[in-house]
C-alpha cells in the first residue's frame, strides 16, 4: 500500500496545480525516476539476501516488481497523454528515437513478467523456465538505465550512478552465484 503514496501525491499535486509550470514534463519525470528506482530495488533484494543471509528482501521483491511495473505503465499512459494518445506518433517516436526505443524495450520486456508473477505460473511454466524468462528484468533494467542517460539533458551524473549501482548489483550475484548441477533448481534471479 506504502508503494501507492507517490502516485497519490502527484494526482494531489496536478489537481491543486502544483506541478509548475509543465506539468506533463514533471509528471513524466517522476513516474520515469520512479519506475527506475523501484526496478533497481527489486534486483536488489537476492543481492542484499546473499550478502547478509537475510530472507525479508525475497518477500518484498515480488512487490517491487509489481510497483516498479505499475509505474512504467503510468509514465507510459501520461506520455501518451502527451502525445494525444496519438499511436501513429507513437510508433514513429519509438522507431525513430532512440531514447524511446529503449524506454518502451524495457516497459514491453516487463509485461510477460509481471504476467507470471503469480505463484500459479511459477507452477505452469515450472521454475527453470520461470527462472530464465524472469532474468528479462536485467535487461529491462539496463534498457531503463540508458533511456535515463539518453533522457537526461544537462548533467550526466545521476544517471551514471545508477549504471554503477546496477553494475555493482549485476557482480555481486555473479560473484555469489551457487553452482548448478544438473537435476537441482536453479539460483534464484
Ligand atoms: C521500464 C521502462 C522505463 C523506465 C525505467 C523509464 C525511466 C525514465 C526516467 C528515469 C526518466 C527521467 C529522465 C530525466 O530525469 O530527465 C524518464 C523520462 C522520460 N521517459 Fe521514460 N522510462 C521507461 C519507459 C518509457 C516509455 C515506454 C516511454 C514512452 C514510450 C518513455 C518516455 C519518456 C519521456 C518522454 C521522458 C521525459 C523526457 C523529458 O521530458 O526530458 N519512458 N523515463
Amino acid at each position: 500500500m506504502g508503494g501507492l503514496i507517490p502516485a497519490a501525491v502527484l494526482i494531489a499535486d496536478a489537481l491543486s496545480g502544483q506541478l509548475g509550470a509543465n506539468p506533463i514534463q514533471r509528471a513524466t519525470l517522476q513516474t520515469g525516476l520512479l519506475t527506475l528506482a523501484l526496478l533497481v530495488l527489486s534486483l536488489a533484494c537476492t543481492p542484499l539476501r546473499l550478502l547478509t543471509g537475510w530472507t525479508w528482501p525475497a518477500r518484498i521483491r515480488k512487490a517491487l516488481g509489481l510497483l516498479a511495473f505499475g509505474y512504467g505503465v503510468l509514465h507510459f499512459v501520461i506520455y501518451l497523454l502527451d502525445h494525444s494518445f496519438d499511436l501513429t506518433l507513437m510508433t514513429e517516436d519509438v522507431l525513430k528515437r532512440p531514447f524511446i526505443t529503449a524506454g518502451f524495450t524495457a516497459l514491453l520486456l516487463l509485461v510477460p513478467l509481471a504476467l507470471t508473477s503469480t505463484p500459479h505460473a511459477v507452477k505452469r511454466l515450472g521454475f527453470q523456465r520461470w527462472t530464465r524468462l524472469h532474468q528479462l528484468a536485467y535487461v529491462a533494467v539496463s534498457l531503463g538505465a540508458l533511456h535515463y542517460y539518453w533522457g537526461v539533458k544537462k548533467d550526466h551524473t545521476p544517471p551514471l550512478i545508477s549504471a554503477a549501482v546496477i553494475a555493482t548489483l549485476f557482480l555481486i550475484r555473479f560473484l555469489k552465484r551457487r553452482p548448478t548441477r544438473p537435476g537441482t533448481r536453479a539460483a534464484k534471479v
